[in-house]
């Protein structure tokens, strides 16, 4: 396959794949490194490299686990509370592998969807180094990551849209 057949091939073979169907098997951390760097050459307005992500693995991503179910609790109200999703989103981030958290940090130099929009192309290209590696990935956004940026000491001009999660297929 030459180059273009290449790309072609990954872009349309990428997918979602969720934490129910990774395995227990490690990403090595070359790879994960990989992954990151191929988010860095996403483009950018003004360069202003725009994305913030941060890793989690092991007793810090069980640490995320706990503060999401956390924040679930705390901001569901009890006619709607579902123990059973209580207990699935900590055991969700524990089939991942690695679940990295997805934020902007709003430079005030380009306008703010610019900037969303570089970050959710730096996460395309997280996707594309994912289906290269065999890695499942997915890209998730669920409501309790309105209240999370004081967990991940984000700035007051960032804020976090999302959870990657990543784990062997
Ligand atoms: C910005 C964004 C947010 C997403 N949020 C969720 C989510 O909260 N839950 C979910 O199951 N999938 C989420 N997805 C993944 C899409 O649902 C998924 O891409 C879709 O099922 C299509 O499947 P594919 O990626 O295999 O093409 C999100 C995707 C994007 C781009």
């Amino acid at each position: 396959m030459d180059e273009a057949q290449i790309l072609k091939h990954i872009i349309e073979s990428r997918k979602s794949s969720f934490p129910r169907d990774y395995t227990d098997q490690e990403i090595p951390h070359e790879i994960l490194e990989e992954i990151l760097n191929s988010a860095r050459f996403a483009p950018n307005h003004k360069k202003t490299k725009p994305w913030r992500f941060q890793l989690f693995r092991k007793n810090e991503k069980a640490g995320l686990g706990q503060k999401l179910a956390e924040i679930y609790k705390e901001t569901t109200p009890s006619q709607i509370f579902l123990e059973k999703k209580y207990i699935d989103i900590s055991s969700k981030i524990s089939r991942a592998d690695a679940v990295i958290t997805v934020s902007v940090n709003f430079s005030g130099l380009v306008p703010e969807w610019e900037e969303i929009a570089a970050v959710a192309m730096a996460v395309q290209n997280m996707y594309l180094t994912c289906t290269a590696h065999k890695v499942g990935c997915y890209w998730s956004t669920p409501g309790m990551i309105k209240h999370i940026d004081e967990y991940l000491q984000l700035e007051p001009n960032q804020k976090c849209y999302g959870l990657f999660y990543l784990g062997k297929i």
